[in-house]
């Protein structure tokens, strides 16, 4: 099943609201991080020739839109989430042609490309930051200028304006010795916040985006797009927290859903994108749960965003001390949480679905079983089955479709992403609030160079993602554990991760159930079993259709629980299996004993 093959929703079936109904809404998208996908030139990182060559690939796999992490001209100080000239290709991806390749060939073979929108912060290095290190320049109110802490020399230590730190460590102040004074940047000092109160800031904005639409992408992921818009006081007043352990105090109230993010949004829907088809935008939800503003934002009658990234089922890991501090997940908090993005956005706006991407660590080493391999696929299936089959547009990040899991690293220089390295020496040697090995257990867990390492295409000693051959290196260690998890070995196994995948897209693409039934959560108290009914209204109730979704979360055989067990009603037709993680005879037996297999997961035709 190709993406080209996927149906056309009846406009009985109900989705954002809008209508007619959006091309995404049964949709799958495929997020490629580029450095770690497929090197042609042999310098260790990956490059657009490399992806074009590997199109086939997702073709195959049957996704219907590719989302590029960054390949913008960029010092690489956050892997490309810090630009410093959005008009142009990094050298180390490759050229502006190789950019036209990809999109003419994704597009032949009935793919999408959306490009990854940077634009809460600049590099350091772009021009505009450059000629704002002025005060008389005209870009001198294009990002967050803040002079020295009154009383303090500038430049000196605790001068900073306040004491907000970055997410990637130390102050989110950076203090510039030619402006004298100090700049806002909530990720590293090298990404600098830009000021969208400026409405010069923000029409540049829109024509990079409209260049690059006229140059034929579809659409953009948008990295933090709700952190643009800032809390001021009446003043312009920057108020600090509270100081943490770790010294520094939390620059989250002031940047997430600013008073102003629905207006902007809204402007760069009127400049961008009204008039236009065929695209998609997902904006990075950071600090919106779901609820009410999840629903807002994605309701097409508001013209802002297609959907959103929301990340509350993504905290429920994370310990006193944050991500770096994980805990066991609870199943009932996966589904209060999953239920919770479900629900806000039920009548109106539309919701992304996802369980990894770049900045998470592989979802099969976090809630899956590693311990054999056996586990692993099975564990790898049934939470593909567990995330596939609820209501939104699904998002697969590279590797996931084979199983990919995390990169096992023991030792801080195996580590290359900035936040990890940064965090460490920050919370371990500098405020002291966590042991070197507690550190390093949490960076195993957490780190976001989990997902990052090369993508596994063969048994060859890079992977296949460079050759064998080369002088250079790979950027990050290939996982050893590409002898045994590879594509080549999973596109030629009918019962592989990826052979699973392609199922669950074949399902979305043609099943209006799978794409927009409703979502019911059924036994919210259980911790082992995961179970919701999908359904399709009718107009006569009796025929109302509908599908019962039963995943086991864990290594051990399991009840299926109550609520699932009555609407079976103790009598089963294996002919109704729609999907399984085990063969159909076996779900069927499982469903009529009552009990399932270690990650059975099914999907069943009531
Ligand atoms: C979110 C991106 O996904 C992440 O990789 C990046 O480091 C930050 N935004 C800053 O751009």
């Amino acid at each position: 099943m190709t993406s080209t093959q996927r149906i056309e929703l009846p406009d009985g079936v109900r989705t954002n609201g809008a209508d007619p109904n959006p091309w995404w809404a049964n949709s799958v998208v495929y997020q490629i991080y580029p450095r770690s996908f497929q090197d042609t030139n042999g310098d260790g990182i990956g490059d657009l020739k490399g992806i074009t060559s590997r199109l086939d690939y997702l073709a195959r796999l049957g996704v219907d839109v590719i989302w590029l992490s960054p390949v913008y001209k960029s010092p690489q100080d956050d892997n490309g989430y810090d630009i410093a000239d959005y008009r142009q290709i990094d050298p180390m991806f490759g050229t502006m042609d190789d950019m036209d390749e990809l999109l003419a060939t994704a597009h032949r073979l009935g793919m999408k490309v959306v490009m990854d929108l940077v634009v809460n912060h600049t590099s350091d290095e772009h021009p505009w930051f450059q000629a704002s290190r002025d005060a008389n320049d005209p870009h001198a109110d294009w990002y967050w200028w803040r002079p020295a802490k009154p009383g303090h020399e500038p430049g000196t230590p605790g001068a900073e304006p306040n004491h907000w730190g970055s997410y990637f460590g130390g102050s989110a102040w950076q203090y510039d010795a030619k402006r004298g004074e100090y700049y806002l940047h909530q990720f590293s000092k090298k990404q600098p916040d830009l000021n969208w109160e400026n409405p010069e800031v923000r029409h540049a904005v829109y024509d990079m985006m409209n260049w690059w639409m006229d140059r034929g992408i579809d659409g953009f992921r948008m990295d933090v797009i709700t952190l643009i818009s800032k809390h001021l006081g009446p003043n312009g007043e920057m108020e600090d927290g509270e100081i943490g352990p770790e010294g520094y105090s939390n620059v989250y109230w002031f940047c997430e859903d600013g008073p102003r993010l629905d207006e902007f949004l809204q402007e760069m829907h009127r400049e961008v994108f009204d008039g236009r088809e065929g695209y998609l935008t997902v904006g990075e939800g950071t600090g919106i749960d779901g609820g009410p503003r999840d629903e807002f934002i994605t309701d097409p009658r508001n013209r802002e965003l297609d959907m959103l990234f929301v990340f509350t089922h993504l905290d429920i890991d994370h310990g006193e001390g944050g991500k770096w501090t994980p805990k066991p997940m609870r199943l009932t908090d996966l589904k209060r949480t999953m239920a919770a993005q479900q629900n806000a956005v039920a009548s109106h706006g539309w919701a992304s679905i996802f369980l990894d991407n770049h900045d998470q660590p592989r979802v099969v080493s976090r809630w899956g079983d590693t311990s054999t391999d056996e586990l692993r696929v099975k564990s790898a299936k049934a939470l593909a089955l567990l995330a596939h089959l609820h209501r939104g547009t699904p998002y697969i990040y590279q590797g996931e479709e084979l199983g990919m899991t995390n990169a096992g690293f023991t030792r801080l220089d195996q580590y290359r992403d900035l936040e990890s390295i940064n965090m460490y020496h920050q919370r371990v040697d500098e405020a002291k609030v966590e042991s070197a090995e507690d550190m390093m257990a949490g960076l195993a867990a957490q780190s976001r160079d989990n997902a990052r390492t090369p993508m596994q295409w063969d048994s060859t000693p890079y992977a296949g993602f460079t050759a064998a051959d080369v002088p250079t290196q790979p950027w990050i260690e290939v996982n050893p554990n590409h002898t045994v998890i590879n594509a080549e070995a999973e596109v030629a196994d009918p019962d592989s991760v990826f052979a699973f995948y392609q199922r669950l897209i074949e399902l979305r693409h043609t099943n209006p159930i799978v794409a927009a039934g409703d979502w019911k959560l059924l036994d919210p108290d259980d911790e082992q079993v995961y179970d919701f009914l999908r359904s399709l209204p009718e107009e006569n109730p009796e025929e109302r259709r509908s599908l019962l979704v039963i995943v086991n979360c864990g290594s051990t055989s399991a009840h299926i629980p109550h609520d699932a067990a009555e609407l079976i009603h103790g009598a089963v037709d294996a002919s109704r299996i729609v999907l399984s993680t085990t063969d159909p005879d076996m779900a069927a037996a499982s469903l009529l004993l009552g009990k399932l297999s270690p990650w059975e997961g099914i999907v069943y035709q009531l």
